[in-house]
């Protein structure tokens, strides 16, 4: 997943905007997109630690002094444009205990392996007491959890695994909390 997503990074935004070779947008995307952006905005401002931040799509909305922590260098030169980012392992943060009010992360958890969704969920706990999770909407009702191939504008194909979720299935695993956002898209719990 690491070297796919430096690779992607120049690209990447295409997804949020439906571009290249992510367009056209699905039903609702561009609008769910945004309201969920909007939501985001209106979280009390805090200080946060986003975890996988990419390109900084979504940390660049969120409010009050806020870290972008990424493994790729392509993707934290992008996000370097909106806030002060870190290089570092989502799942071995580098940063001393409580140092965050709020960990935040949006579509990492669901690409995580189960040692290492527990290792990241321990890292959260230890540097934040609030985690605000994002990630893929489950639709269609059946739990998904897959290796996809996807394809870059190379051409360069790659194997990524990816689960998606209900806000319920999710705050389950996270050990209880509340939905912030229920879409056909995106899901967003509080934990
Ligand atoms: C699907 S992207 C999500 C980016 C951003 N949070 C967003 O929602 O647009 C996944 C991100 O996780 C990063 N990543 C993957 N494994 C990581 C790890 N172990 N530690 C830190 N970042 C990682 C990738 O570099 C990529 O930027």
């Amino acid at each position: 997943m690491k070297a796919y997503y430096d690779t992607r990074a120049p690209e990447y935004d295409d997804w949020w905007l439906a571009e290249g070779l992510h367009a056209p947008a699905p039903a609702d995307w561009k609008e769910e997109r945004d309201e969920l952006i909007g939501f985001l905005r209106a979280l009390p401002p805090k200080r946060t630690l986003d975890v996988a931040c990419g390109t900084g799509f979504l940390t660049r909305h969120l409010q009050g002094d806020v870290v972008g922590l990424d493994q790729s260098p392509r993707m934290l030169e992008l996000a370097g444009r909106y806030v002060d980012v870190v290089r570092g392992d989502g799942v071995a943060l580098p940063f001393e205990d409580d140092a965050f009010e709020r960990v935040f992360t949006s579509h990492f958890y669901g690409h995580l392996e189960e040692d290492e969704r527990a290792r990241f969920l321990a890292e959260a706990e230890r540097v934040s007491v609030e985690l605000v999770v994002v990630d893929a909407a489950l639709h269609g009702g059946v739990e998904r959890a897959e290796w996809q191939e996807r394809e870059l504008k190379d051409g360069s194909r790659w194997q990524v695994y990816k689960r998606f979720f209900t806000p319920d299935g999710l705050l389950a695993e996270l050990g209880g909390g509340e939905t912030l956002f229920a879409g056909r898209w995106f899901v967003a719990v509080r934990a």
